[in-house]
């Protein structure tokens, strides 16, 4: 017979790993999104991951719209309309500002999709703006890229590239 000792060890075991079971879930391996600036974390509502892609990507860091025709397509339909066009050029080769299809990035993060969409929602200290939603005009919260839009942005960059960012 089990001595009073044992089942109460047993019990205290068990317990402990069904707390570790529910703090694994309350965070279901999100990544943590950290600015291109100085690398603290950018704290972006996950309400706004919208999309099963936008989701994905949340919780893996990979993009799912790479290679996707769909994906690509509204991508580029966003570079120009927040002309990222006019300072990256209409394939992202570079213009008044740096091409985006790598494999060398002034940030070497920006070689992986996680890396630029830091970069493009939050921008960076040398002269690329935060492009991210309700940064983008400091008055008006509905301007800018949501997450799911910022996904598609750089499947067109990508498909401009050599490199997918999903290495
Ligand atoms: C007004 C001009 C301007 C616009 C518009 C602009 N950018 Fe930029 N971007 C820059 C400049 C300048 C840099 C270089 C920043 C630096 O050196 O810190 C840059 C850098 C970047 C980088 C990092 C490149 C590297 O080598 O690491 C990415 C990615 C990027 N931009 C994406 C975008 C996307 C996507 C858009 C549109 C949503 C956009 N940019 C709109 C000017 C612009």
């Amino acid at each position: 017979m089990l001595s009073n000792k044992t089942l109460k060890s047993a019990l205290f075991a068990s317990l402990l790993a069904f707390a570790g079971l529910v703090s694994v879930n309350a965070n279901a391996g999100d990544i943590t999104l950290v600015s291109t600036q100085d690398g603290s974390p950018l704290n972006i509502k996950k309400e706004l991951f919208d999309t099963p892609q936008a989701k994905e990507f949340l919780a893996t860091g990979k993009n799912p719209y790479i290679g996707n025709e769909e994906g690509i397509k509204g991508g580029k339909k966003k570079f120009n309309l927040y002309s990222c066009v006019a300072c990256h050029g209409g394939h992202a080769e570079g213009a008044v500002a740096p091409g985006l299809i790598g494999p060398g990035f002034k940030y070497a993060k920006n070689a992986t999709n996680k890396g630029m969409f830091e970069t493009i929602w939050n921008g960076t200290n040398g002269g690329m703006g935060a492009k991210g939603l309700g940064l983008m005009l400091p008055d008006d919260p509905s301007e800018g890229l949501k997450p799911d839009d910022v996904l598609k942005v750089i499947a067109f960059i990508r498909s401009n590239s050599k490199i997918t960012g999903n290495e």
